[in-house]
């Protein structure tokens, strides 16, 4: 029988289905579940978890917005929502704006904030699903920028002693979808707030060779940050499904890295596979081209599939378990790496 447990500032509820909290739309429950409004709250579950029997030794899963996490069963231990809020400026310079964003914000509003302001940086990363605690987590990019790239430091209380710790970009171990809080620190810390530096003269990057096109077809020659934003909405709106409609976490896996001899083997199989450079010894290759190459695109199964648009995203047609998600995930790392020799990693955490 679900019931909720109040306790001074927080509530605790019991067998919470998850179906609403992340963006694969899969049901399974959370045995505990509580969301976090304040820091006084944060303070008070910590104490709780670590005083009381009913949750000491518990496993314990830090949500933010669920964009970026696959349920394969119900969750045993308690689920934090992170709900925390507030965007303000804390510092200013002639060129810059310092901007702290509290970890439950929502990460579009804050792109949508920063180009209401005129400020420029993070307008590349428009549309990215999820909330501002989790960009740093696995470190968010899209179109030729990374979320690093406009980081300054986060806040952070340990889960084990409460205490309050501050992470630099250094600290933070930053690499593609990477950081310490996905290896070393996983499930240690829980994100507060992240300060991020924005430019008042902002300089767009038109690098990625997607948005470049998409903006000579608009006749853009001059893109200012909302040219940027709205060619980078327009794209992902085109590429990637909502989950609102159709159930995913973005791209599935990362795209690989591969050092030049084993770049080479690959293209001895696969001619044509896109690819980007790294550095002068890496090369990254589109994940996407190999799945689709070896005919999963648009295929589905029950109801789960690989996405018609992006062969890199699979979705949840709606009555899809995150078991037939795992297995088709397997099963297309099984054929990728039987016909190009290249293992797949997920980018989504799979619980
Ligand atoms: N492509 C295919 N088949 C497909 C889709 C794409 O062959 O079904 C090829 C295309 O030639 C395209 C290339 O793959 O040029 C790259 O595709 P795309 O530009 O869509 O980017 P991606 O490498 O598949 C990455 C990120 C996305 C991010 C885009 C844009 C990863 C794992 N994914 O995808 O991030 O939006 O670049 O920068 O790095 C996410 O992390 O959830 C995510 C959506």
């Amino acid at each position: 029988m679900p019931h909720s447990l109040y306790n001074k500032m927080v509530l605790i509820e019991e067998y919470v289905s998850l179906k609403k909290y992340h963006t694969f739309g899969i049901d399974v429950a959370a045995r505990y579940f509580c969301e976090i409004k304040s820091l006084e709250a944060l303070y008070s579950l910590l104490n709780l978890l670590k005083t009381d029997h009913h949750y000491q030794h518990l496993p314990v899963f830090i949500l933010g917005a669920g964009s970026n996490v696959l349920f394969t069963e119900d969750f045993k231990g308690i689920v934090i929502q992170i709900g925390l809020k507030g965007i303000r400026i804390i510092d200013e310079t002639k060129e810059t704006i310092t901007v702290e964003a509290a970890a439950g914000e929502n990460w579009h509003q804050l792109v949508l904030w920063s180009l209401e302001q005129g400020y420029g940086g993070i307008e590349n990363l428009s549309l990215i699903p999820g909330s501002v605690g989790a960009a740093p987590v696995q470190n968010i990019g899209a179109y030729g920028v990374e979320f690093s790239d406009c980081f300054l430091q986060l806040t952070a209380i340990s889960l084990k002693t409460g205490g309050k710790a501050i992470f630099s970009k250094k600290d933070c171990e930053f690499g593609y979808r990477h950081s310490i809080f996905k290896t070393a620190l996983k499930n240690q810390y829980i994100i507060c707030d992240v300060h991020i530096q924005l430019s008042k003269n902002p300089k767009v990057n038109t690098h990625y060779p997607a948005l470049r096109q998409y903006l000579a077809e608009q006749s853009v020659t001059q893109p200012t940050i909302h040219d940027i934003s709205n060619a980078v909405i327009s794209i992902r709106q085109k590429k990637l499904p909502d989950p609102a409609i159709l159930g995913n976490a973005g791209s599935f896996f990362k795209n690989p890295e591969l050092v030049l001899s084993e770049f080479t083997q690959l293209q001895q199989r696969a001619s044509h596979v896109v690819h980007f450079p790294v550095d002068n010894n890496t090369v990254k290759v589109a994940a996407a081209w190999l799945i689709e190459h070896c005919g999963w695109r648009g295929k589905r199964i029950g109801d789960v599939g690989v996405h018609t648009e992006q062969s890199l995203v699979l979705v949840n047609y709606g009555q899809g378990t995150g078991q037939a998600i795992k297995a088709l995930a397997s099963d297309i790392q099984t054929s990728v790496f039987e016909k190009f020799g290249i293992r797949l990693t997920p980018e989504v955490c799979i619980l």
